[in-house]
């Protein structure tokens, strides 16, 4: 069961996994219209968008059936635009044809779009998972400082995507301390001027200070030693993409899939990733001391994956 790679569609793959095994699921599915990853079962080229969701909402059905209940779901996302393909009318110079048969976006309509229109593919799945019974709990914005340069003159280029925290549960695990982020100085200042809360204002007690501060709110009174230097994290993330040398085009940076594993699944627990792709969850998760369940429909990203990442072990 522990640290495993399934090549197999992820919707089939799941149904034979038990009920309520996994600590989390972080994952990036195919995004609609965008590649082609070259098999009959793929997701990501049907004909319409709600094609496309409706086969999404069922493998996520499945995911939500084998998370314990105390399980979270970090899905990352990104949009399509309608009849153009994700990509506009970039293609890269050096690969004019794509690479390894990953090639052209498809230029599907979309009901209700004109072309050029935004779909709003997320918001389409998240409500969709939301009225499929998960609980939608963030939508995390994952800036890039270094997104894919597109060629337009006629609106601002993208450099983000989303990254959705749902949970099975109106309660769950969520580790809140491990992925706290430094408070700015001038926050910092700010308490110990006595312009602060009386408590952790930032909400995240522990990390080696103490926990409340029951003081009187007057200058000075605050010490480097009374003001935690973290604080809860906030929901835009800056990781750059990392330039991935494997045959995978499109691997989500390692800092993404630790900030959601750190946070997400305890140490020891199990991460599951049905679209596994080059297998950066499975790598992280193992760093992090976490198992991993990748489920991937392509052999030779199979392949890649555990040359990437090393032994199983079941
Ligand atoms: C966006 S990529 C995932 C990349 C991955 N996060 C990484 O870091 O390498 C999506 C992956 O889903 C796989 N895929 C597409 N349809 C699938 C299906 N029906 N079942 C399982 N995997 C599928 C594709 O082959 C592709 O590798």
């Amino acid at each position: 069961m522990m640290d495993r790679i399934i090549n197999r569609d992820a919707l089939y793959a799941l149904r034979e996994l038990p009920y309520e095994s996994i600590h989390c699921c972080v994952t990036s599915p195919p995004y609609y219209a965008l590649r082609d990853y070259g098999l009959d079962a793929q997701i990501g080229r049907e004909n319409t968008p709600e094609e496309y969701i409706g086969r999404l909402v069922e493998v996520f059905r499945e995911v939500k059936r084998v998370l314990r209940q105390d399980g979270t779901l970090w899905l990352n996302i990104s949009d399509t635009y309608c009849g153009t393909g994700s990509k506009g009318s970039y293609t890269d110079p050096l690969n004019p044809k794509g690479r390894n048969g990953q090639s052209v976006s498809l230029a599907h309509k979309a009901n209700g779009c004109k072309k050029k229109d935004l779909i709003g593919i997320p918001w389409m799945l998240a409500f969709a998972l939301r009225a499929d019974g998960w609980f939608l709990r963030s939508d995390i914005i994952w800036q890039k400082e270094n997104p894919m340069p597109e060629s337009i003159k006629d609106r601002p280029s993208r450099c983000y995507e989303h990254i959705f925290l749902l949970a099975k549960s109106k309660s769950y695990y969520y580790d809140a301390t491990s992925i706290a982020e430094p408070i700015a100085p001038s926050t910092a200042a700010r308490y110990k001027a006595g312009r602060g809360s009386g408590k952790y204002a930032n909400g995240i007690p522990g990390q080696g200070k103490v926990q409340s501060i029951n003081r009187p709110r007057t200058a000075g009174t605050f010490t480097d030693a009374d003001v935690s230097p973290f604080r809860n994290k906030r929901d835009v993330w800056l990781i750059n993409t990392v330039p991935y040398k494997g045959a995978h085009f499109a691997a989500f940076p390692p800092k993404l899939a630790e900030t959601c594993i750190k946070a997400g699944c305890p140490e020891g627990g199990i991460v599951l990733d049905p679209f596994f792709g080059s297998g950066t969850t499975g790598l992280v998760a193992k760093e992090l001391d976490r198992h991993y369940i990748g489920i991937e429909l392509n052999s030779e990203y199979c392949a890649l994956a555990r040359a990437r990442i090393g032994g199983e072990t079941k």
